[in-house]
């Protein structure tokens, strides 16, 4: 049996043995931290709002800058609020954020350059409001991306250069960027953001990355660029979670495709809605909507101690699922901090309250969170006996 293999089968055992590593084994609050367990295996990062860069809240400044190391801004460097005309960029709330992650020691990853949601109607279309020509996009492509690269080069480690640009069948998702350039956009947009800094990361991000057909077009993409001499240096596979889909087992799957196709991977946008749907399948397409019934939020006053220890449990595996292959994942990032803050309460179901993040409303860690580091320490025991 191959270490690694060793290792995990008796952390297994271990992790079987519920809470093998006894409150004696805790190191002192200040080590006890998702940060410092399970960011030596790949980042730990999360997503964060212009409120909370601004430090006005600094009860989740202080949960951030102990428990991540890693930060991507929720909304503030899409294309939208960081362009919202021609010629005219607002970086107040990316500088902020910027600074927030400089305040606190935090690696930083850019999300995102091109996107069909957030994107600004000029940007694709002319004074008549027709579609621009295919040189005029490319032209204000390539100049949105070397603006908005160049402004953070050397700060910031690596950019969802796209976001979400296919559907799950795998073919391409009809947008503006589609509709003028064809597939050809993908690979402008990489180019583009390696020429603005070559030393940079560069990914590409979406949701439902369990479903081959969708997988398969993304290595295919992985290709295409390869043979272009560009490297995509990670998959982001979003992994917003509902209560029964995807299976641990089919993100499992993608992560280790990836891998055998030479790709690291990040789980760019974690969250888990602990509320039922009706529909699961839907990712985290931004354009799908329902309606409101009460039926669909249930837990508005808490959540039953039943219902909470599922939720654990389901993440609890996922995060185990991740450090068996954190030899290929790099990146772990929660698309938020605390449950109240999470955009999971007001999507696809506007006005519910959902319990998706490893933080509550009560701004404590949920138990996963001390499964989870005790899991590392249990780990780390491990292969210091094995050495
Ligand atoms: C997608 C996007 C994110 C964010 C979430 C919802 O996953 O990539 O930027 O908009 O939807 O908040």
């Amino acid at each position: 049996m191959k270490r690694k293999n060793l290792t995990l089968a008796l952390l297994a055992v271990c992790i079987g043995m519920a809470g093998c590593a006894s409150s004696e084994d805790k190191q002192s609050a200040e080590e006890y931290t998702l940060r410092n367990t399970l960011g030596k295996h790949f980042l730990i990062g999360a997503a964060i709002n212009p409120g909370q860069a601004t430090g006005k809240d600094s009860l989740v400044e202080q949960i951030v800058r102990t428990n991540f190391n890693s930060v991507v801004a929720e909304g503030c460097m899409k294309m939208r609020a960081i362009h919202p005309e021609p010629g005219k960029y607002d970086f107040k709330d990316a500088d902020s954020f910027m600074a927030f992650a400089e305040r606190n020691d935090q690696i930083v990853i850019g999300h995102t350059l091109i996107w069909n949601s957030m994107l600004p109607d000029w940007f694709y279309k002319d004074d008549k409001g027709n579609d621009v020509s295919p040189d005029v996009l490319k032209e204000r492509m390539r100049e949105h991306i070397s603006t908005v690269v160049g402004r953070y080069k050397g700060k910031i480690k690596g950019w969802d250069v796209v976001n979400e640009a296919l559907n799950d069948d795998g073919t391409y998702r009809d947008c503006p960027f589609y509709r003028i350039l064809g597939e050809e956009y993908i690979p402008l947009a990489f180019m583009y953001a390696h020429e603005a800094d070559p030393g940079m990361e560069l990914y590409y991000n979406d949701f439902n990355l369990n479903i081959e057909a969708k997988r398969n077009t993304v290595l295919k993409i992985v290709d295409d660029l390869r043979c272009r001499g560009i490297e995509v240096s990670a998959i982001g596979m979003q992994c917003h979670l509902w209560r029964g889909w995807p299976t641990v087992e089919s993100v499992e799957k993608a992560i280790v495709d990836f891998k055998e196709h030479g790709l690291k991977v990040m789980i760019t946008e974690l969250d888990l809605s602990a509320l039922p749907t009706r529909d699961d399948k839907i990712g985290a397409n931004v354009n799908a909507k329902f309606e409101y019934g009460e039926d669909i939020d249930p837990y508005r006053d808490g959540l039953p101690d039943e219902v909470a220890e599922k939720w654990n449990d389901r993440m609890f595996s996922f995060f185990k699922m991740f450090l068996r292959h954190d030899d290929v994942i790099t990146r772990v990032t929660t698309w938020g901090v605390t449950d109240d803050a999470s955009w999971r309460n007001g999507w696809p179901i506007k006005g519910r309250t959902d319990y998706p993040l490893l933080f509550g409303r009560d701004r404590k860690p949920k138990p996963v969170v001390d499964s989870i580091i005790k899991t590392v320490l249990a780990l780390e025991k491990i292969n210091g006996e094995l050495n």
